[in-house]
């Protein structure tokens, strides 16, 4: 069997990929650690235990690769896989990476360093997504209990782009339909236009009627946030510092690379507030 393993399979933009890659007649293997009883074809798969990589990789010639989660030292990990994957001829694998560049994590850029150099491999660099304004996501949660956006990015504008689109972009490349990796195989991935907090907040305002307001806090209190709900103390603080970068300008940009790769341009802020109105409903909870 040929086909494609996606890991991180059963997350925001492996499903969609999943979906997608299926829904053209593509094989799939869905990794999980709790793979569903109801899918023949996914595998059980921990990128804390390399017992389970092989099996994953067993058979597959094209891999969707999500690295490990609130790390910021994701080599450890993922080169045991890596060097897996070379050894059984691996042809093609996508690498979701960031367009931001977390500070103090240089095993991230020696990651996707080590995939844009394999011929026929190629790294995605996502920038930030729109689902980070829904739950489960910190920013989700705070703007659906609380109506508000606690930012230390300022009026920094990011290219905000909808997991779907980075779904696609990544279909593309692993489908077979022809599209390669070109020479950089490098890809900036952003939606069609750059937007601050404040923006967002506006757009959904409008859109849901439910008022939501921005509240500037220092980056250190930014990190204390994310820590608080349960992010390793490390990865916290190079999330929240990301939004120093936002600040600074590091993250307003647009690329072409989804209407490139897919045919199609990349979906609105608007547009993905439109197909969760009901994702920002006042739970009617105190403020705390
Ligand atoms: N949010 C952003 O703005 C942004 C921007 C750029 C890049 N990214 C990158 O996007 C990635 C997350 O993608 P996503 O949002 O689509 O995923 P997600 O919805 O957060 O889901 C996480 C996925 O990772 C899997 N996973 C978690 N821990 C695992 C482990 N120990 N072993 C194996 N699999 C594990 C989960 O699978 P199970 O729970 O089923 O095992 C799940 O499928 C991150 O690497 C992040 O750096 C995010």
């Amino acid at each position: 069997m040929t086909g494609v393993l996606v890991t991180g399979g059963t997350g925001k933009t492996g499903s969609a990929l999943t979906e997608l890659l299926r829904g053209g007649g593509v094989a799939v293997r869905v990794a999980s650690r709790n793979p569903s009883d109801g899918d023949p074809d996914a595998a059980r798969f921990d990128w804390g235990d390399p017992a389970t990589h092989a099996a994953a990789l067993h058979g597959m010639d094209r891999v969707f690769l999500v690295p490990p989660t609130n790390s910021v030292d994701p080599m450890p990990l993922v080169r045991p896989f890596l060097a897996e994957a070379q050894r059984l001829r691996v042809r093609r694998l996508v690498l979701l990476g960031s367009a931001a560049v977390l500070p103090n994590a240089p095993s991230a850029l020696e990651l996707a360093a080590r995939v844009r150099a394999q011929p026929g491999w190629a790294v995605l660099r996502a920038s930030g997504f729109m689902q980070n304004f829904l739950r489960p996501h910190p920013l989700g949660e705070r703007i659906r209990r609380h109506g508000e956006i606690r930012t230390a990015a300022g009026a920094g504008r990011v290219g905000w782009i909808d997991a779907r689109d980075i779904a696609a972009a990544a279909s593309a490349l692993l489908a077979d339909s022809g599209v390669e990796p070109d020479d950089r195989r490098d890809y900036l991935l952003t939606g069609p236009q750059a937007l601050s907090y404040q923006d967002a907040a506006a757009i959904l305002t409008a859109r849901t009627g439910r008022p939501v307001r921005m509240v500037h806090i220092a980056t250190d209190e930014q990190a204390a946030n994310y820590r608080a709900v349960g992010m390793p103390a490390e990865f916290a603080a190079a999330l929240a510092a990301v939004e120093d970068g936002i600040r600074a300008g590091r993250e307003d940009q647009v690329s072409t690379a989804v209407l490139d790769l897919t045919g199609r341009p990349p979906r609105t802020f608007t547009a993905f507030v439109q197909d969760h109105a009901n994702a920002w409903v006042d739970l009617g909870v105190p403020e705390r």
